[in-house]
């Protein structure tokens, strides 16, 4: 469903993504991972259009949408939930649901806000509340209901996980298993490897913006170019 191909990205002279090309299939989680400053950041923010590419495509089913402007790219189905606590904090906890459900391609507010209550109970309580005054990690369980209320065919989690606590993980986790069962695909840069080993099929490894490997989970956990990149002692 996603496609990028040959992506490189810079920021001046910098180069932050070097013909990076990599796919998410519907109905999957693929995971990226890499060290701080590897570009994980960088390639999600490109696919939602926030970042301009230098070179190289990014395709939705076949649509070219590197040019397009991001309210474009949310248009068509994709949800990005941005690293840090994304949630509009001069707003209540329901007010950014709306906000998210705004660009839903099907189904009403309604519908969207008694999802994302039953999927994440404690939001329900705290409908009202400004959505400053939540914790780190019910901030973070709203960043990820907003996107979600927005029913995308493509959901773009930076490192989802942070600031959620052990069970909030393992309830994060069976919730975004369930969400790909509906069909969309996720693309999920995350830091946390028990949360990545137990959701992504597939993982793709950058390193100072190259993509230094591709494949399974348990590849990944057995290739020593990952671990000498990244992995480390968390391979275990
Ligand atoms: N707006 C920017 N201007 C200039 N350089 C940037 C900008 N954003 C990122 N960079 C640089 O691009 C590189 C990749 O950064 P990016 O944020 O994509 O990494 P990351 O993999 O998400 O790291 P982390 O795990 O720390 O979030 C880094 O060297 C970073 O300093
Ligand atoms: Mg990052």
């Amino acid at each position: 469903m996603l496609d990028v191909s040959d992506l490189t990205v810079a920021y001046g002279q910098a180069v932050a993504l070097d013909q990076v090309s990599l796919t998410v299939p519907e109905r999957s989680i693929t995971a990226v991972l890499g060290a701080n400053g590897a570009g994980k950041t960088t390639l999600v923010r490109t696919i939602s259009g926030l970042v301009r590419g230098r070179g190289g495509s990014v395709r939705l089913d076949g649509l070219d949408i590197s040019r397009l402007a991001p309210e474009r790219v949310a248009r068509l189905g994709v949800a990005h939930v941005p690293e840090g606590h994304g949630v509009v904090t001069e707003l209540s906890v329901e007010e950014n649901l709306r906000l998210g459900s705004m660009a839903s391609r099907g189904g009403g507010v309604r519908q969207a806000l008694e999802e994302s209550y039953e999927l994440f109970p404690p939001l329900r309580s705290r409908r009202r509340l400004s959505a400053a005054s939540l914790s780190g990690g019910e901030r973070q369980m709203l960043a990820i209901a907003r996107g979600l209320a927005a029913h995308p065919r493509l959901l773009l989690l930076d490192e989802p996980s942070s600031g959620l606590d052990k069970i909030e993980t393992e309830r994060f986790a069976e919730i975004i298993s369930g969400a790909v069962a509906s069909g969309l695909g996720i693309l999920l840069v995350e830091h946390d490897m028990a949360l990545v080993r137990s959701v992504c099929e597939y993982v793709y490894v950058l390193d100072f913006g190259q993509l230094i490997f591709e494949g399974s989970m348990a590849e990944a956990q057995n290739s020593e170019v990952v671990r000498a990149a990244y992995l480390g002692s968390e391979a275990a």
